[in-house]
């Protein structure tokens, strides 16, 4: 059944304070859980008179009110429910147990590597104990851990440590307590074998915190980036935003079982080890940059998520759309520290050409296909399904989107009265919307509509140039694309739409603006629309040659532009567009339009062929040295075969992927000697470093060599790579030469294959890069790489427990390998259905991220169509947990 938003009722009952005393064991954990309980002010009638406690999967040991014992209750499977209650304040004490290791959903209270861990968000806290388990239920927690001392030395919890001390039996304990009041799902312990890296430093206050990063023993030296990239994440939120570190300690503890990134429980943040272990040999530029981000969102979620909370779980976009614009400005402030203005401002384009390159391939398919929902959506079976590319990264446009308008003076102000208003309470993504028109005398009632309407829109764009008048109109007009029809019922009018926009003249430079009536004394280069009405026309005066138009600049919103440029003008714009993004963009323009004519021809059975001008336009690109490395690399990866199938109906991933090969090797092959110089020419020379310098080049001398693995001959690349795997100090480079190996084809890469299974043997992090790296393997024509990954699935380091084991194999062939997972046999997805039924039996919210890969099922033609439908159809026949069936029902419906 459906939960639905406008449903949303107050709690008629509010804790005033818990006290948890946790029993620990693996087999059966008992909790003894003691609340102080009234009712909410105004609470009346039926909901008033009896308490109902969530409760999954747990067994009631005893109830007592006020110190009696306690007959007036029944427990069923969704909770407990206390009837005859004192008409004042009472003190419930409930005792219950729970299974620990038998927790292979990894929700709730469970067992990972013989230690304990939990996971609370959003509704694991009713596995642990009965509560009311929704986040507008703030109260203060006071929690004692008790367990055997040799097996669990390290006990900790939220807040801070009150009290340690020995029990009989070897047992000890140590009891903490959080002074801020908080939700459930915010609720953490962490019992077992552990040890810290640990570093005190001062706030701006003057106060001292204790900053610890807890890990398995033989981890500590991995743990050296995160502790640095906490300490900048404390930094920066109080010089940008004033935000303080509140707690005397802030604690991140890895674990290796994890659903999803990080969890962000008041001072003890949970993370998956992938989020925290690094070091040169194991990790990547990329997972080096992952831990960044993933730790600066943890801490930013401290105040945007935990000093002020969601009111309800459809309210999840207030702290996670917030927290994420957050992590990107951290990033990018943290890539252009240092530099001069000219390569921070290449560094900042460079994450946010990625940010948006992420939200157009996922978050753009997302709002197009069955599951599409708006930011805040109106309705969800399953919470734990929400946890989307809309309500992260479209969030956070949306609230990018404040910045832009307003400035990044005007958003502070906004937050800052945000802060003032609502700290310590449980609020809506209206309340924010208020704080933001508030502060900066603003009506935003139209911009509600960002909330509240799923699809993506469309801005279409006209221009004419009045060379007798010197005006330029610029035409704009929005509306959808086809939609679902749950979609376009949340469609009801248009958007405010920040449209930033550059005029670039012949010479390549940015002609001043003024607008017909404007205000503005100084003429700008950029300037920011606000597209209000269904269409509108805005006259720049005083044009003095007819301009090419650089349209949303830098991303302004999230949204599709249609301007019919020519091939001609997006070359113009690839080699001289002011704004980096885009510059980019004009490429991917070009690569795109090139691709869906390949396509098209090669699903017709067409000989391929591709006009000159466009690999002679990446070929400037690519040696034009007055460009960041990291943009250039990002400038010539070409759009990704998912988001091409995207493009088009009745998809065929066969001749997408032929078509992107051929672009490919023509690029290889007709800028072969600019891409062995490009190799050359950024090798990094002394010891490792993940920094935005060093890590752009070795991304461009990498995707060079991937080029060059495509040439017609590749056997100069096979033993460059060979060399760079053999040489490499560090994983960013080994990890890419054996990616090269394997596209030039698998013989060439079974030495170095073997090779980085054995160094990497125990190193959990770096065998699932063995795993991803086999699974998403091209193969040459006529090869099954499925063939592989079954054999891997029975390899003996092959485990689908383990979530980051099942997502490098399963998930990286299901939706990493677009052309091997759709063989025409639907031998993918019969792979697929059995392995999302598998899973569902386990851990029912990773099967149902894997259960998505098949939810663009309609895109396709119609042969795959119908063997996609038929596993579908399989996986809804046979599907347990809440969690899958809604995907797939929706999938199909
Ligand atoms: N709040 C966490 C974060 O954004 C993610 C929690 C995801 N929970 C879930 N049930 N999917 O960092
Ligand atoms: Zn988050």
């Amino acid at each position: 059944v459906a939960v639905r938003r406008l449903d949303y009722a107050p709690p008629a009952f509010l804790i005033d304070e818990v006290q948890l005393e946790f029993d620990l064991a693996p087999t059966k954990t008992t909790v003894t859980n003691t609340m102080r309980i009234r009712r909410a002010p105004g609470a009346a009638g039926a909901a008033a008179r009896d308490l109902v406690l969530h409760g999954d999967d747990l067994d009631l040991v005893s109830i007592a009110i006020d110190g009696r014992p306690w007959t007036a209750y029944t427990a069923n499977d969704d909770g407990l429910t206390v009837s005859a209650l004192p008409s004042d304040a009472f003190t419930l004490k409930l005792v219950n147990t729970n299974r620990p290791a038998a927790n292979t959903s990894l929700s709730g209270l469970y067992v990972s590597n013989r230690n304990f861990f939990t996971q609370c968000e959003a509704e694991g806290f009713r596995r642990i104990t009965y509560f009311l388990d929704r986040p507008d239920v703030m109260t203060t927690y006071t929690v004692t851990l008790r367990a055997a001392r040799d097996d669990y030395p390290v006990l900790l919890a939220n807040g801070n440590l009150v009290e340690t001390g020995e029990l009989p039996d070897g047992r000890h304990f140590a009891k903490w307590h959080d002074p801020f009041v908080k939700p459930s799902y915010l609720f953490a312990l962490v019992a077992g074998k552990l040890a810290a890296r640990e570093k005190r430093i001062r706030i701006r206050s003057g106060e001292e915190k204790l900053l610890q990063v807890w890990v398995e023993p033989h981890d500590l030296p991995k743990t050296e980036y995160a502790m640095d990239s906490l300490v900048h994440s404390i930094e920066w939120d109080e010089e940008r935003f004033g935000l303080p570190l509140d707690l005397e300690r802030f604690m991140i503890v890895a674990v290796s079982d994890f659903n999803m990134g990080a969890m962000e429980n008041k001072g003890l943040n949970i993370f998956n080890t992938k989020y925290v272990l690094a070091d040169a040999q194991t990790a990547t530029d990329f997972d080096f940059a992952g831990i960044e981000a993933v730790v600066g969102h943890e801490y930013f979620h401290n105040w945007t998520g935990n000093r002020v909370t969601c009111r309800d779980w459809f309210q999840l976009s207030l702290k996670e759309g917030l927290t994420v614009f957050r992590d990107q400005e951290f990033s990018a402030d943290m890539a252009a520290k240092g530099l001069s203005p000219e390569a921070a401002a290449a560094a900042r384009a460079a994450r946010r050409i990625d940010d948006v390159r992420g939200l157009r391939q996922n978050q753009f398919a997302e709002d197009a296909g069955p599951m599409a929902h708006p930011v805040r959506p109106d309705s969800y079976v399953e919470i734990n399904n929400f946890y989307t590319m809309t309500v992260y990264e479209k969030g956070a446009e949306v609230v990018r989107m404040y910045q832009t308008l307003f400035g990044r003076d005007g958003f502070r102000k906004g937050m800052d009265l945000y802060f003032k208003r609502h700290d310590g309470h449980a609020v809506t993504c209206d309340d924010f919307r208020a704080a933001m028109a508030d502060a900066n005398g603003r009506d935003l009632a139209q911009f509600e509509r960002w909330y509240s309407q799923a699809g993506t829109p469309r801005v279409a764009v006209t221009t004419r140039y009045d060379a007798a008048a010197r005006t330029y109109d610029v035409t704009l007009s929005q509306g959808y694309g086809p939609s679902s029809a749950a979609a376009k019922a949340t469609q009801t009018g248009p958007l405010l739409i920040p449209f930033a926009i550059g005029l670039v003249g012949a010479d390549g430079r940015d002609l001043p603006l003024k607008l017909e009536g404007g205000t503005r004394a100084d003429a700008p280069t950029t300037l920011v629309l606000e597209l209000t009405e269904t269409e509108q026309t805005f006259r720049f005066v005083d044009v003095a040659e007819a301009p090419l138009p650089s349209l949303l600049r830098d991303f302004s919103a999230p949204v599709i532009v249609h301007y019919d440029y020519t091939d001609a003008e997006l070359t113009f714009l690839f080699a001289h567009d002011r704004d980096a993004f885009n510059r980019w963009e004009a490429g991917q323009r070009l690569a795109t339009r090139a691709l869906l004519g390949l396509t098209a021809a090669a699903s017709r059975g067409e000989a391929l062929t591709i006009d000159p001008a466009i690999v002679a336009a990446f070929g400037r690109v690519l040696r034009d040295e007055s460009l960041a490395p990291a943009f250039r690399e990002l400038a010539l990866t070409l759009p990704s075969e998912r988001y091409l199938s995207e493009q088009i109906d009745d998809a065929d991933p066969a001749a997408v992927h032929a078509a992107r090969q051929f672009l490919r090797r023509a690029l290889a092959n007709g800028l072969r000697d600019d891409l062995f110089a490009a190799y050359d020419q950024n090798r990094v020379e002394g010891p490792y470093a993940p920094s935005a310098i060093d890590s752009g080049h070795r991304g461009l001398k990498n995707v060079a060599l991937n080029y060059l693995a495509d040439l017609d001959d590749p056997s100069d690349t096979a033993a460059l790579a060979r060399a760079q795997y053999d040489t490499a100090d560090n994983m960013t480079d080994r990890s890419a030469a054996l990616a090269a190996l394997l596209q030039i084809g698998k013989p060439h890469a079974t030495a170095a294959l073997d090779d980085f299974y054995r160094r990497f043997e125990h190193d959990a992090l770096a065998l699932d890069k063995w795993f991803a790296m086999q699974a998403v393997r091209r193969g040459a024509p006529g090869e099954r790489v499925l063939d592989d990954v079954r054999a891997l699935m029975a390899h003996p380091a092959f485990s689908l427990k383990n979530p980051n084991r099942a997502r490098s194999l399963i998930f990286q062939f299901c939706m990493g390998n677009a052309a091997q997972f759709h063989a025409a046999d639907g031998s993918g997805y019969a792979f697929w259905a059995d392995q999302v039924l598998a899973l569902d039996a386990m851990n029912p919210q990773v099967a149902s991220r894997l259960a998505r890969a098949l939810e663009r099922w309609r895109k396709f033609t119609p042969g795959l169509r119908d063997a996609m439908r038929a596993a579908l159809e399989r996986v809804a026949a046979g599907v347990q947990s809440k969690d899958v069936r809604e995907v797939v029902e929706k999938a199909l419906a």
